[in-house]
């Protein structure tokens, strides 16, 4: 006999609560980043935020409701006193740069320093989804910080990386999409950022190599041997980082970019060498 079970029904995923707050320089255009994304719209005269805005919005991934709580932090140093109470409880971070004003790329780390000091030494920045910005990419003649640089200093701290544009809406939809899935998926796995996520698939030692690299004054430096070497040291030196850096070997953002340069440092320097 057969039992009468009612047909199983697909319990709704339950709904999600997150937080989730902006951080950057002054005039980066965090704000106008979130009112593209949520009002499809831009507006190009600069109207700073006073302390902090707040604002509400749903969001659907797979088959859950997401409520977002976004908290907009003002980035003027002024306002210290009013965003400090606002990091804590945070699931989600988005860290915004100028890629035309390299104080706005330089300031990412006092960024997250601020963030730690105001969490306190119990607070843990592992379970926090952190996606970096790059923004007004329309901007292109005032550019100086490029691609491989901004997504070399996210990537190799475990963060995503996008290029956007507020003013175009490049890259801002799929910024927030692979966002929200990101922080979904850390709420699902219990708090933990999932691995892929987690590990940079480079070194360190690669990461930094290659800022060294970009940052040298000339050949001697960029072989990091130094100047009047002999053709044994610059070839030693070469060989080093040629492994170091292959394209083969390592994925790092802008390792092609470095290990071409490391070739003509080699070049010009063995052609003057005796
Ligand atoms: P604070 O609230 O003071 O911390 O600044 P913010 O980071 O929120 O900057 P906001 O979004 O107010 O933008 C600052 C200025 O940059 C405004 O004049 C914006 O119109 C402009 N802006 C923002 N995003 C872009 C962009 O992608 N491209 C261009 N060209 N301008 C942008
Ligand atoms: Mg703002």
């Amino acid at each position: 006999m057969e039992a009468n079970v009612p047909p199983k029904r697909k319990e709704p995923a339950k709904s999600l609560r997150i937080k989730v707050i902006s951080m950057g320089n002054a005039e980066v255009g965090k704000s106008c980043i979130i009112k593209r994304y949520c009002e499809k719209r831009f507006v190009s005269k600069y109207l700073a935020t006073i302390g902090i805005d707040y604002g509400v919005t749903k969001v659907q991934v797979r088959d859950r409701e997401i409520k977002v709580n976004i908290f907009d932090m003002a980035g003027h140093p002024f306002f210290y006193e009013v965003r400090n109470e606002f990091y804590k409880d945070t699931q989600g971070v988005i860290l915004v740069y100028d890629v035309g004003q390299k104080d706005s790329f330089d300031a990412l780390d006092s960024w997250l320093a601020e963030m730690k000091q105001e969490l306190g030494p119990h607070g843990n920045m592992d379970n926090i989804v952190f996606v970096v910005c790059a923004n007004k990419i329309d901007c292109t003649k005032h550019r100086c910080i490029d691609e491989s640089e901004g997504r070399l200093w996210a990537e190799s701290k475990g963060f995503l990386y996008f290029e956007t544009s507020a003013q175009t809406g490049e890259g801002i939809s799929e910024m927030f999409q692979t966002f929200y899935v990101s922080i979904v998926d850390l709420c699902e796995n219990g708090g933990k950022r999932p691995t892929a996520n987690n590990c940079a698939s480079f070194t360190k030692e690669q990461a930094d190599t290659i800022r060294r690299i970009r940052n040298s004054k000339d050949s001697w430096d960029m072989l990091g041997v130094r100047p009047g070497a002999s053709r044994e040291e610059v070839n030693k030196a070469y060989r080093k980082l040629a492994v170091l850096l292959h394209p083969d070997k390592c994925v790092a953002p802008g390792s092609e970019d470095a290990f071409k340069a490391v070739v003509n440092a080699r070049t010009a320097l063995l052609k003057n060498i005796k």
